[in-house]
């Protein structure tokens, strides 16, 4: 027990998760919780980033707790906790700013598109500071529970690149020895696209609610949104760049059947789009109608569970951020 690595992960509470984090992100952390000394938050702070109707960010905490659980994350296995429950998140936050560059933030890809998105939704040019901040949030969060591994879909893959140069400079800097965290990016599902257009990626904040599917549809709904999914006109099924309607189906089946997508493309070889279509969204379908009914069975342990795993992540989180306070010279308790 005390020899295994650490893993963390969070996802941000913006809106109603869809296939896309189960299979880029939460199916991982599901997988690895065995193997590492996992934490898992919901990253409630880093929602705050653009605007969020109080309400709705309470129900999208709430729900992703229970979805993190009829996933199959486990209590007894991975402390599950809210973000600002613990409140060193936001102290380490400001320790890690002050050794972070305004050019290395602005610099990072999902800062520009987020910011570009700002700027013509409501045609001025003002960006809020905390979309900047967003990937220093991240640091603190890695840092806060030394963490050796992060899984995480490939969108974040930047943000744990700019963890692993921040946290080798204040080792450098403060003679200190947190880990340096590795990203964790399945091979598979790593970026599953939209139903609407499969170049973009299938994303929570999309406001097309046709091309993602959420993990909290009816079922019978989220059927429908893949049999009428973009696909191309060539007929052939296999996976390719040119094919990214295809390729995505493809990735949907492989990730939820666990198996490859080569031994999914073989199985589809001879079978034509709509024996495709037919096939994953019955997948699709049956994943649904069982993650609901766990998610119903889940939901009323939320506040207790959520209690107690704050109280467990805090108690890792504070003697890191004594580690690193006493590092800068903030703090002389031996
Ligand atoms: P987000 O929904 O952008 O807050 O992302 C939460 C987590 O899910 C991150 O690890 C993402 O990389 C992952 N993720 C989000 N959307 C997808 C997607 N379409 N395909 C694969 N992973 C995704
Ligand atoms: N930014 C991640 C997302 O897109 C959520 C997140 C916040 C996170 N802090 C993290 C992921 C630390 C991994 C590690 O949802």
């Amino acid at each position: 027990m005390l020899n295994k690595k650490t893993l963390l992960s969070g996802i941000t509470a913006t809106g109603k998760l869809t296939l896309g984090n189960y299979i880029g992100a939460i199916k991982n952390m599901v997988k690895l919780q065995d193997e590492y000394n996992s934490f898992v938050f919901i990253a409630d702070l880093h929602a705050l980033t653009l605007p969020i109707d109080p309400k709705i960010l309470e129900q999208n905490r709430h729900n992703i707790y229970a979805i993190y659980l009829a996933c199959g994350l486990d209590p007894n296995k991975t402390t599950i906790f809210f973000q600002s429950d613990v409140m060193e998140h936001g102290l380490m936050n400001w320790l890690i700013i002050n050794n972070t560059t305004i050019g290395e933030l602005s610099r990072m890809t999902q800062f520009k598109d987020k910011s570009q998105k700002v700027k013509s939704a409501n045609g001025m040019d003002t960006i809020p500071t905390g979309l900047l901040m967003y990937p220093t949030l991240m640091v603190a969060d890695i840092m806060l529970y030394d963490a050796d591994l992060v899984p995480v879909g490939i969108d974040q893959k930047q943000h744990v690149e700019l963890t692993r140069n921040i946290t080798q400079r204040i080792n450098n800097k403060y003679k200190l020895d947190f880990k340096i965290p590795e990203p964790y990016i399945p091979n598979v599902g790593n970026k599953i696209m939209s139903l609407t257009d499969p170049t973009k990626k299938m994303s929570k904040s999309d406001t097309n609610e046709k091309s993602s599917i959420y993990l909290l549809d009816n079922p019978g709904e989220a059927y429908k949104k893949i049999i009428k999914c973009v696909t191309d006109s060539e007929g052939k099924i296999y996976a390719s760049p040119d094919k990214p309607g295809i390729t995505n189906l493809l990735n949907i089946y492989s990730a939820l059947k666990e198996i490859s997508l080569k031994d999914t493309e073989t199985y589809f070889k001879n079978k034509n789009y709509k024996e495709l279509k037919a096939e994953v969204a019955q997948t699709v379908k049956e994943f649904l109608q069982n993650i609901q009914t766990r998610y119903q069975q889940f939901l009323p342990l939320v506040d207790k569970l959520s209690k107690e795993g704050a109280i467990k992540a805090a108690k890792v989180a504070k003697a890191n951020l004594l580690k690193l306070m006493k590092g800068m010279g903030l703090n002389n308790e031996k």
